[in-house]
């Protein structure tokens, strides 16, 4: 029996995403824009989806967009509006700890004549407001923050920096990665004044290639493909149908579920931290016990985490040395903004939980990484 506990990197679909795939693959396959029977009953369907969607976060159905997932909903916000608002100003915040869909788009618009501050995070992966507020200046026009990282689960206070930027006299728009705490932390973009924010599939047991970006009312956002005017001419190309309807299924399960996920996730995480520290020694803890729910990361001190990921493997164990998009190059940039030192990084093993997971496979994943670990220790201390 496989013991999966990569959800950051991915999640396996609910059952009812996969039938509500097929059934669009299969019956209901027509292009919503062709104006037949086939074309109307589909575009039905994906603005229930789109309504439902709004509803849940509380928002205008008009302000929800198909993306191709969060890399695209990134790309869209940040490009978007940064090339709208270029007479308002040419500089941009963001943090030194994003995915790479964020940093390396900021990379992008700096070679473009962009400045971007890119700021520090404590030892907990967390910025310090005080140091965003400072970093605010008179051209500021977009502040780009995830509310939680992929690698340790920190929360950054996105809360206090929509409301601090809220209540500035000229518009700095506020974009918000929301990729991994969409269904794990229960908030409203309204009430955080966020702008702008993304969210991915198949981080929720969703498909892959689909998420959605919210862009508030009279955001002043260019679009970043032109075609054939999808999307209300935001989004162009043909619509991702199954992907937006297997998202639609997904998002209705997490959001119908999401106060007794939250809290179950949270309780195997818990236990997972607990058997770890009784269990193994010399390891140091990388994400703090107020982070989300489902993500865990933990070094194992004296060890590559690369070839402990490798015997877990064998063992049908699945976890991540950091995300799963920057763990084939070396290191981990969050990591090392956090202050850690190369040993603690090279022996970090980032465990992600979702509600698949249960107790039993928690002691059983604790069982093995010790035996693995003693393992593998020996093995060094032999030489
Ligand atoms: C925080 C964060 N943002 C963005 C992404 C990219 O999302 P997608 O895989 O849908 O492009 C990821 C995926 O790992 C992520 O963890």
């Amino acid at each position: 029996m496989e013991i999966y506990l990569d959800n950051s990197a991915t999640t396996k679909s609910y059952r009812e995403v996969v039938d509500k795939m097929i059934y669009a693959l299969t019956e209901e396959y027509g292009n919503p824009s062709s104006i037949h029977r086939k074309g109307v009953i589909v575009e039905r369907e994906i603005k229930n989806v789109r309504n439902e969607i709004a509803k849940f976060l509380g928002v205008k159905e008009k302000e929800i967009f198909f993306t191709s997932g969060g890399t695209e909903s990134n790309n869209t916000a940040i490009r978007g509006i940064a090339y709208a608002n270029k007479r308002s100003g040419k500089h941009l915040i963001t943090t030194k700890i994003e995915h790479p869909s964020v940093l390396n788009t900021f990379k992008d618009l700096e070679s473009e004549g962009y400045v971007v501050t890119y700021l520090d995070v404590d030892d907990k992966g967390l910025i310090d407001f005080e140091e965003f507020k400072r970093a605010l200046r008179e051209d500021t026009i977009l502040v780009s923050i995830m509310h939680v990282n992929n690698e340790v689960g920190s929360i950054q206070p996105v809360d206090k920096i929509g409301r601090y930027l809220s209540k500035l006299k000229r518009k700095v728009y506020f974009h918000v990665d929301a990729v991994q705490s969409f269904g794990k932390i229960e908030f409203k973009p309204s009430r955080y004044n966020i702008d702008l924010l993304s969210v991915s599939g198949h981080k929720i047991h969703g498909p892959k290639g689909i998420g959605f970006l919210y862009v508030k009312e009279n955001t002043k956002i260019k679009p970043i493909l032109t075609g054939g005017g999808q999307e209300s001419s935001f989004r162009s190309g043909t619509e991702n149908v199954p992907g937006i309807l297997g998202l639609g299924e997904a998002i209705r399960i997490t959001m119908t579920n999401i106060k007794s996920n939250i809290e179950n996730i949270k309780n195997l995480r818990e236990l997972l931290l607990k058997e770890i520290k009784n269990n193994v020694d010399d390891i140091k803890v990388n994400s703090s016990d107020d982070g989300v729910c489902h993500i865990l990361n933990v070094s194992f001190l004296g060890i590559k985490g690369e070839i402990l990921l490798h015997y877990l493997e064998e063992d049908n164990i699945y976890v991540s040395t950091g995300s799963a998009c920057s763990s084939k190059k070396k290191g981990s940039h969050v990591l090392l903004s956090m202050g850690l030192s190369d040993k603690e990084i090279e022996g970090a093993i980032r465990f992600s939980l979702s509600c698949m997971n249960s107790e039993d496979e928690i002691k059983k994943v604790v069982k093995i990484v010790k035996m693995r670990v003693e393992e593998l220790r020996n093995i060094i201390n032999k030489r």
